[in-house]
């Protein structure tokens, strides 16, 4: 089945000359509800509504009353010092025409952490190939036909426009690039997106992925996975590297392993060191669990209501570093950053209900805490399709849990690169309330102070009392992340603040913003923080510490600003913007059978305009087809 699909976002651009058009199945389906933890919903998951029950607080309940006493100084225990797109995304090539149009998204992190990383790869890398042009002028094509992994990964030709376009979105949000590189074919090597990439992103390629999951070949039927695989990998790099046409030669990433090899297998090979010079960072994807039983009828049954509580404690967390002891300190040793390249709630998916929900955002929260902690040096969250769960991360104008998680950790290690994480053990180490402290040269700046409990009575709201070597300051300010259970999906609010329901942002935060002022008690050198259950709540010791978390909007892209005087008609009324919940439409503008002839008088007046203007207008006409439903 080929049908044919319109990527709005390329007309906005004015990149593509013919039609863009990309071939999938057409997956839209009504929003419906569904019980809790079923496997049954058919729709894609970004419609999903499944809602699961809260777990009960634990009994016994952690103490509501704490102290943090927070030294100054030479403090112990400090991760390394971590930049402010810590936090970042993984997105597969095959959607990469769906996802990227948030440069909104994009905007609010820079503005919070200073930069953006990204990841275009996953399992759609290593069948990848750039074209010069593709018979239909498409940017992007996907073979359905010939899907052949368990993800049921289409193939995928694209040209350089895919890399023009993320060159832009680079210009306008300065979105650092990690691309992968196809590692299927040894004997002919698809190395052009390192070449292209290299010379159309510049300084905004960060890394090459070499390979995806190699330790997965032989499942994903890739290639047999005879012993001694390792030792392929070895000879693969050192055979693309001396192929790359590239001029910077330190840019690969790897090994990229999915958990069937350990990080030592592959160091024991020589990899880090032999190649130290070709390598900008190693790798490790890993996802805490998998749903693939219910997608594709593989491996473990699981459920996500029975899941639901593993993920709502700090251990959670740690389970995932523990994976991997030794491999930051290895790392560090051989002078390289430990980048999880990919990683979210489950992989096959997500599970509906829970890597969509509140909790999954507190998770993320303190997983990314943690990784930053035990120095990890970058985590990329995986956002898939429209039939993953977590889709919603960056999916066109549902903002789901994960980003909310980006912008809050980006908020937490702030813009100066400089932060440093301590993990609390706050508590008595409890798991349902954990904490961490950033410190910037030596001076606790911020508190990340979590409670994964719901408890609408409010006997599980804590307080930390919060005590710092010297004294406390006079006041402190504090961000909440707030929603009314764990198993909310839409609406959290971020310091009063949100993205609102399915299909009903543009990518901005709407509401007032609310950061609340506690008064410290400086006699005792105390401040009395309160953390809801549930809720996070981000203290900011100082004014500074505020201010680099939250620099001054730079530039947003408006969906309703631009009135257009060039071309064909693609104006849109504001206030029905404003108020619609239109982005359904673009939902279906993007995967839709239809609307090729309005995308392609749109396309003629992209055309004509600069790059900036263009994005506005083609946010716009995606706003107009929206709304025209
Ligand atoms: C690798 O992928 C490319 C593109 O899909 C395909 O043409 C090629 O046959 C594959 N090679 C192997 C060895 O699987
Ligand atoms: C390598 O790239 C340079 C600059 O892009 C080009 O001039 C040269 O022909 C390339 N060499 C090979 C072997 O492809
Ligand atoms: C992280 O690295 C720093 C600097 O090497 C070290 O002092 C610290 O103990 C490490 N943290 C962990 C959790 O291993
Ligand atoms: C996410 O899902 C929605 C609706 O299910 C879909 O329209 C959208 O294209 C998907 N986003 C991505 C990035 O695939
Ligand atoms: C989100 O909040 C808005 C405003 O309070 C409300 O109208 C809407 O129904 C909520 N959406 C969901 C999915 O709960």
């Amino acid at each position: 089945m080929r049908l044919l699909l319109v990527h709005s976002f390329f007309f906005s651009f004015g990149i593509a000359r013919a039609a863009v058009t990309a071939y999938g199945p057409h997956v839209q389906s009504p929003l419906g509800t569904t019980t809790a933890a079923s496997a049954s919903y058919t729709g894609a998951a970004s419609y999903d509504q499944t809602i699961l029950t809260a777990p009960a607080p634990p009994n016994p309940p952690p103490p509501t009353q704490f102290n943090i006493g927070l030294q100054t100084g030479d403090v112990s225990g400090l991760s390394i010092q971590q930049e402010g797109s810590f936090f970042g995304f993984s997105i597969e090539f095959s959607v990469t025409t769906q996802v990227l149009p948030f440069l909104n998204l994009m905007a609010n992190l820079r503005q919070r952490g200073g930069s953006v990383k990204i990841r275009v790869g996953g399992n759609t890398q290593e069948t990848a190939t750039l074209v010069a042009s593709t018979p239909d002028g498409a940017a992007l094509e996907k073979d359905y036909g010939r899907q052949s992994n368990p993800t049921a990964t289409p193939p995928l030709v694209f040209t350089s426009e895919i890399i023009k376009m993320m060159a832009e979105i680079s210009a306008l949000t300065d979105v650092y690039w990690y691309m992968g590189v196809p590692f299927n074919d040894t004997q002919n090597w698809r190395l052009q997106i390192a070449e292209v990439g290299e010379a159309m992103l510049g300084k905004y390629l960060i890394g090459l992925q070499a390979g995806n999951e190699p330790d997965l070949y032989s499942r994903h039927g890739h290639r047999p996975n005879p012993s001694g695989l390792q030792e392929r990998i070895r000879s693969s790099h050192r055979c693309s590297e001396r192929r790359l046409n590239i001029s910077n030669k330190n840019l690969l990433i790897g090994p990229n392993l999915a958990g069937v090899w350990t990080p030592p297998d592959i160091w024991q090979t020589g990899f880090a060191t032999d190649f130290n010079q070709n390598l900008a960072a190693l790798g490790v994807e890993r996802y805490p669990t998998d749903n693939c039983y219910a997608i594709f009828g593989i491996g473990t049954p699981r459920y996500g209501q029975d899941m639901f509580p593993s993920f709502l404690t700090h251990q959670s967390g740690k389970n995932i570093v523990n994976e991997f002891p030794g491999a930051p300190a290895y790392a560090q040793s051989v002078g390289k950053p430990f980048i999880m390249s990919e990683t979210n709630t489950a992989s096959c998916g997500g599970f509906p209900g829970l890597s969509d929900s509140f909790g999954a955002a507190l998770w993320g929260i303190d997983y990314a805490l943690q990784l930053a902690y035990s120095n990890f040096s970058t985590v990329l969250f995986h956002v898939g399709g429209q039939s993953v769960y977590y889709n919603s991360t960056l999916h066109q104008w549902t903002i789901g849990p994960a980003y909310y998680s980006a912008l809050v950790v980006a908020e937490a290690l702030g813009s100066s690169n400089t932060a440093q994480v301590l993990d609390l053990q706050a508590n008595g180490g409890n798991d349902y309330t954990p904490g961490y402290a950033i410190y910037e040269n030596g001076q606790p700046v911020r508190i990340a102070l979590t409670n994964f409990i719901t408890d609408p009575s409010g006997n599980n709201d804590y307080t930390a009392s919060i005590s710092i070597g010297g004294t406390v300051p006079a006041q402190v300010k504090v961000k909440y992340l707030l929603a009314d259970s764990v198993s909310q999906i839409y609406n959290f609010t971020w310091a009063g603040q949100t993205f609102g329901g399915p299909f009903t942002s543009d990518g901005r935060l709407v509401g007032a913003l609310d950061v609340q002022t506690i008064p410290c008690d400086q006699t005792n050198n105390v401040c009395q923080v309160k953390v809801p259950a549930p809720g996070f709540a981000l203290v900011f010791l100082t004014d500074n510490a505020l201010s680099e978390s939250d620099q001054s909007p730079t530039m947003t892209f408006s969906t309703t600003t631009y009135t257009n005087h060039h071309g064909p008609t693609v104006t849109i009324d504001p206030s029905v913007l404003a108020t619609s919940n239109g982005e359904k439409g673009l939902a279906d503008a993007l995967v839709g059978t239809s609307k090729s002839r309005q995308m392609s008088s749109a396309l003629g007046f992209a055309q004509a305009l600069p790059s900036l203007v263009a994005v506005m207008a083609g946010a716009l006409v995606v706003g107009r087809l929206a709304f025209m439903r």
